[in-house]
């Protein structure tokens, strides 16, 4: 047992890393193409903001649910301070029961205390319910890493080995930032309305109903302009 001064000692000697980043999720548009958007503020001193100018950059991981899906060939066409790099290959027409989740990964490089980061993200077709008209998504909040050393007073315990851009050529060990998120919330829900199973007898119904209607009137036009004009050729 070492004595307590000495502990005390060694304890100074470790960092104290106590900051966290303050991360605010919104959804904006409404309907089936959203855009998420994630604000981070750090609190960083004058000083380091001015060195941010060197490349200090942000991994976000998010994890989304089946419910909804990036589109690939978008995503290549946003800012060109976000990268993005998906896990797996993205079927953009498959329903919700269909799909896995996907892992995005997005880089940024920060150059102030203050970042934002914009995600458009679709909806996908959910299979009919019986019980509700709506269905509810939830995107977990993202895991946040730099490989910055201004940074370092964010920094958690743990790391993971990622990609180290989108071109995903090499992998680059990323520090884990600690995260402090709007309200507390893990997630942020989205309602999208879905079609209600037991309508569905009555949307058939009523699709045979008019398709018929339309079927007889048409055949009745053209019966009847035959016939007219064969009237009128024995008239002649
Ligand atoms: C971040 O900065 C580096 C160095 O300037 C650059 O190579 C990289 O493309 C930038 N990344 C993004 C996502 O803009
Ligand atoms: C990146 O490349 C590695 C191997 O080179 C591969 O195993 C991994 O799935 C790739 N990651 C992504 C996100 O494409
Ligand atoms: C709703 O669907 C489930 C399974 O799809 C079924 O078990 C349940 O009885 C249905 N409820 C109603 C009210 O139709």
């Amino acid at each position: 047992m070492l004595p307590f001064y000495i502990m005390l000692f060694l304890q100074l000697l470790i960092p104290v890393k106590s900051k966290s980043v303050e991360i605010t999720r919104t959804l904006k548009q409404e309907g089936f193409h959203r855009d998420l958007e994630t604000v981070l503020s750090f609190k960083l001193e004058k000083e380091i903001v001015e060195k941010l100018t060197w490349s200090c950059q942000l991994l976000l991981v998010e994890n989304l649910p089946s419910g909804v899906y990036v589109d690939v060939d978008q995503l290549s066409s946003l800012p060109d301070n976000i990268q993005v790099l998906v896990d797996s290959d993205v079927d953009i027409e498959a329903p919700e029961y269909a799909s896995p989740p996907l892992l995005v990964y997005i880089f940024t490089n920060l150059t102030s205390d203050r970042s934002s980061i914009t995600l458009p993200v679709h909806v996908r077709y959910h299979r009919p319910s019986n019980v509700s008209e709506y269905a509810q998504i939830l995107i977990e909040n993202p895991k946040i890493y730099s490989t910055c050393l201004h940074l370092s007073d964010y920094e958690n315990t743990e790391g993971i080995g990622a990609p180290c851009d989108n071109q995903n050529s090499s992998q680059c060990l990323w520090n884990r930032l600690q995260v402090l998120y709007n309200e507390g919330k893990s997630a942020i829900s989205l309602q999208v309305p879905i079609g209600v199973e037991q309508h569905s007898l009555f949307v058939g119904a009523t699709t045979l109903l008019v398709t018929m209607t339309g079927c007889v009137i048409l055949v009745w036009k053209i019966v009847k302009k035959s016939v007219d004009l064969q009237m009128r050729k024995k008239q002649l």
